[in-house]
């Protein structure tokens, strides 16, 4: 089986294909590296000892697409490439309509050019918007709070709308809770450009003196220590979700949504004490105010992805600190 990785470089594309090539699949990635770099894919080949095709390019290039699907017969697709910074989307919506949306329309009419009907999509509990109720199923009703995440709901309905005009059309909609952790190998992982905005990358940087302290945003909320409670998952565990979902796609029909998550919930402080036991360092801290949108807490219901696809995620919050931060270590000349 051969499958196009979109995005295939990006942190969690990038463990995807390591998962993917162990399990005997061809690769074929596109990426315009415009939030990833290129060494990215030796590493994948390293780690694996097999070869990747990759084109360098824009998923918006419908001439590069076309010529992708013409020299590679692609099986399925699995689709990452996109931007997902929620600040920058609020201050550039256009930039995050035209991206997301212009990639997944020409992959789209790409693919049905070439009569290659199975998509994996990477969505987010985003879509949830602020859940009334928690845990959070996949049936529960959709709203979004800034572009990036209008973005993943747009594409939701798009993929919605082809697969119900084009019966052959398979979808698979994943809603990804909180990915962290790193690939065991330590060489690959989460490499933010800048000041990270998510937690486990500021805590890293934070270990590693990088950052002098991390700001907990707010320890009023309504949770057992106050701080934030979300469904971190391990990115490898995230990775195998992706093949269960090509499986199924193969076996099925119209357009599924699962989450991935674990189903547990942890709060701020909860990572930050695991993290400084795990790792054996501090992660110097003081509460600050609540960030504008940031939700009580969120975790998934995962029993549909585990009923339907099999998917259970294996890997613990030590797990997920421990990699989080071996990447940096592994990695420090590139940091210091
Ligand atoms: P990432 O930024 O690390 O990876 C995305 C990759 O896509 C990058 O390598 C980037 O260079 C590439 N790309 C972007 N636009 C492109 C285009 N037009 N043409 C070709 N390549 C392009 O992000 P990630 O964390 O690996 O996320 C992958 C997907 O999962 C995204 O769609 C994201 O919205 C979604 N997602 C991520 C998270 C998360 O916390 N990381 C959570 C939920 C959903
Ligand atoms: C963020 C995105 C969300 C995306 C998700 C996927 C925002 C507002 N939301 O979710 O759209 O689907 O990532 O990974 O960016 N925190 C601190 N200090 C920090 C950073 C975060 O206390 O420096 C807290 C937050 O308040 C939150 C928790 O840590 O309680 C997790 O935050 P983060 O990693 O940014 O993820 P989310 O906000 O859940």
């Amino acid at each position: 089986m051969r499958i196009l990785v979109t995005g295939g470089l990006g942190y969690i594309g990038s463990h995807t294909c390591v998962c993917l090539l162990k399990n005997n699949y061809e690769v074929v990635i596109i990426d315009n590296l415009s939030n990833s770099n290129i060494d990215v894919l030796e590493k994948i080949e390293k780690i694996t000892d097999k070869k990747v095709t990759f084109y360098e390019g824009d998923l918006c290039n419908k001439e590069l697409v076309r010529k992708i699907f013409k020299d590679n017969k692609i099986d399925e697709v699995i689709h990452f490439a996109g931007y997902k910074a929620v600040g920058e989307s609020v201050l550039q919506p256009l930039k995050y309509y035209r991206n997301n949306l212009d990639s997944t329309l020409t992959l789209l009419e790409v693919m049905q050019e070439f009569s290659c009907h199975n998509l994996v999509f990477s969505s987010s509990a985003t879509v949830y918007g602020t859940p009334k109720k928690l845990p959070i199923k996949e049936d529960f009703p959709l709203s979004t709070t800034n572009p990036y995440g209008t973005t993943k709901l747009m594409i939701e309905r798009i993929l919605a709308d082809v697969s119900k005009a084009n019966k052959d059309f398979k979808v698979i909609v994943l809603r990804y809770f909180n990915p962290i952790g790193a690939d065991p190998s330590g060489l690959i992982g989460e490499d933010p450009k800048g000041i990270p905005n998510n937690l486990m990358p500021y805590i890293v940087r934070v270990a590693n003196k990088e950052l002098p302290i991390l700001s907990v945003f707010g320890d009023d909320y309504n949770t057992h220590d106050g701080t934030g409670v979300r469904d971190y998952i391990h990115v490898v565990d995230l990775a195998k979700g992706h093949l269960k979902a090509l499986e199924k796609c193969l076996k099925s029909k119209g357009i599924d949504y699962y989450n991935l998550g674990t189903g547990t919930g942890y709060s701020v402080l909860d990572l930050v004490n695991t993290f400084e036991k795990v790792n054996k360092v501090e992660v110097p801290y003081k509460i600050v105010n609540r960030r504008p949108g940031d939700i009580d807490a969120c975790y998934a219901d995962p029993t549909k992805a585990y009923k339907e696809l099999g998917f259970k995620a294996e890997l613990g919050i030590e797990d997920m600190c421990r990699d989080s931060y071996n990447f940096i270590i592994k990695n420090k000349e590139s940091h210091n």
